[in-house]
């Protein structure tokens, strides 16, 4: 497979651009061990993909580090996301758990940083306070952009009455049984990009049988088919394998289209079912 075609997409704080454009296909390490990182982000890297998403909560920061390390790319063809920890959401903790994540993955400046949860129910925690923090992450010129996972809307009310600052992003669990319309809809007027985890519905959604059906029809797998209509409705999109020959499929999506009706038949299989942890039911 040749480079990826290139396909991004802008990112914005508050009203202004960022200058700051995303690749719209990364490859997500969640569940990857650091050794496995790094083998499996190296021959992402050597497929094409040029965005990577990793967490301190992965444990695989400096395994990812050192596949881009060792990649002989230059910084800035490579887009590295990667997201605040859950007990790091106090000022101090945060600007020393972003320290340590430059540290792991060896990199100067990292171009998107995410509170990964919003811990909106646990006492003690502001999400306006650790979104100042990462507001000062991105004034420092530590990210170059910054942005949220898996908030509600009343979580982005929060932090952007506050502050004034939105999130360029956030990142959030989406498939064909999760389709997020309202939360999208809410991004849009707020101008904040959607980031689909887990866009697979964890591999889960691979024998759903209208998939299957329509992979058949169009010559490619099932997998290829939801990538791509997470694609065509403009999401940023993560899809993760362990395995070279399904990371160069799942990244080989840009020869074949999904037509309306096709889209329509796979936003039909809404079924607002999650396959990881509901956002207020993470808590420290
Ligand atoms: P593996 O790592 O063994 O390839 P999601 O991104 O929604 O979380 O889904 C990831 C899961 O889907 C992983 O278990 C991964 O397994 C599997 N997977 C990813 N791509 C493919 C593919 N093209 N074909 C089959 N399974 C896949």
């Amino acid at each position: 497979m040749s480079a990826l075609p290139a396909s991004a997409i802008a990112l914005t704080h508050g009203t202004s651009q960022s200058g700051v454009t995303i690749p719209q296909l990364g490859l997500g390490t969640y569940k990857i061990t650091d050794d496995e990182a790094e083998r499996v982000v190296a021959q992402g890297l050597d497929l094409g993909y040029r965005h990577i998403d990793t967490a301190q909560m992965y444990g695989n920061e400096a395994g990812v580090g050192r596949a881009l390390a060792a990649s002989g790319l230059e910084r800035e063809e490579v887009f590295v996301t990667s997201k605040l920890n859950n007990p790091y959401h106090r000022r101090q903790d945060a600007l020393r758990a972003f320290e340590a994540s430059r540290q792991a993955l060896g990199l100067e400046a990292l171009d998107l940083f995410l509170v990964h949860w919003p811990l909106a129910q646990t006492p003690g925690i502001d999400l306006v306070e650790t979104w100042q923090a990462m507001i000062e992450i991105l004034e420092g010129g530590g990210a170059r952009a910054i942005g949220v996972s898996n908030f509600q809307p009343a979580h982005l009310d929060r932090i952007v009455e506050a502050t004034g600052v939105v999130p360029a992003v956030n990142q959030v669990e989406l498939h064909p049984w999760l389709i997020q319309h309202g939360l999208r809809q809410v991004h849009e007027a707020m101008g904040v990009v959607t980031q689909s985890w887990s866009p697979l519905g964890r591999g889960r959604l691979l024998d759903e049988p209208v998939l299957v059906g329509l992979a058949q029809e169009l010559g490619v797998s099932p997998a290829q088919v939801i990538i791509r209509w997470h694609l065509q409705h403009g999401l940023v999109v993560i899809p993760k394998s362990t395995h070279a020959e399904r990371l160069a499929a799942n990244a080989d999506v840009f020869g074949f289209e999904l037509d309306a009706s096709q889209m329509v038949a796979i936003d039909a299989l809404d079924r607002g079912l999650r396959t990881g942890s509901h956002p207020d039911r993470v808590q420290l």
